[in-house]
């Protein structure tokens, strides 16, 4: 049984066809990239698998189970996280409160958040050793709005991977990052559980290539290719659609 499978999935926004009859489907533990140029619909099909916008058709199911209908939170708790192409920390908390928060939000008692944060030992306790795992415990009690844009990407990292999710989705986590930290963040998402199944929209095919076991390719809301590093690499649609661009 696959992990997550997109179904003939489409989305208008009014008049914007932004995504039309989209499948594709991830095995368990496969590393599967999603490239494409902009505006292709990448992040949308995101919104549709996590739940945040629903579905105009289409089905969208985890490990079986159909989760076209059901809320983003019912979908975390199922085993399914993301994260955002934009940084999503709170700018004011520290990181290890970022994450557990992010730790919290996935527990039943979600609510009352904040007041119950700064007591909750066994979370903070877990959201540092989280970030030592990580190489990042000097940034521990910073500010998020005090770190480079590439710790709080890894942070954003962290925060998704914290639930120990099944399936991990990942919107350009290297947008932004420099050389160094591109290199530091692919060997973070090397370094994840083999069991996890991770999807990820990616636009540099050099990091794309290197991190996949398999790749979809999407174009102006469709999916034109779909095959392993080799075939996607030698695939003349995809050369074609990226020839003369970056
Ligand atoms: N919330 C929205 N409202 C209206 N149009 C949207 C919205 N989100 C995305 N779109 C449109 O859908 C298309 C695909 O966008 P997007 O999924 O962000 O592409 P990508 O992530 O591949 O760059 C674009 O034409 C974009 O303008
Ligand atoms: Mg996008």
């Amino acid at each position: 049984m696959s992990a997550l499978v997109a179904e003939a999935v489409s989305k208008n926004f009014g008049g914007v066809q932004a995504l039309s009859n989209v499948s594709f489907a991830v095995e368990q533990g496969e590393r599967h990239l999603i490239i494409g140029p902009n505006g292709a619909g990448k992040t949308t099909m995101f919104n549709m698998l996590s739940g945040a916008f629903p579905v105009s058709s289409g089905r969208v199911t985890l490990f079986g189970q159909d989760i076209t209908n059901i809320p983003a939170n019912a979908r975390a708790r199922l085993g399914l996280a993301r994260t955002f192409q934009i940084t999503n920390l709170f700018p004011r908390l520290t990181a290890t409160e970022n994450i557990v928060l992010a730790l919290q939000a996935q527990s039943k008692s979600a609510f009352s958040m904040f007041s119950r944060m700064r007591g909750d030992k066994d979370l903070f306790a877990r959201a540092g050793a989280l970030l030592d795992e990580w190489g990042l415990s000097e940034i521990a009690d910073k500010a998020a709005r005090e770190i480079s844009y590439g710790q709080q990407r890894q942070v954003d990292l962290i925060l998704a991977m914290a639930s120990n999710p099944k399936v991990l989705l990942l919107d350009e986590p290297m947008a932004g990052l420099s050389a160094a930290e591109v290199v530091r963040a692919v060997g973070m998402v090397h370094s994840l559980p083999k069991d996890m199944t991770v999807l990820m929209i990616e636009h540099d095919m050099d990091v794309a290539f290197d991190l996949a076991d398999r790749i979809t390719v999407m174009h102006q809301g469709g999916v034109i290719a779909e095959g392993t590093t080799d075939e996607i690499r030698n695939h003349p649609k995809v050369t074609e659609i990226y020839l003369g661009a970056d």
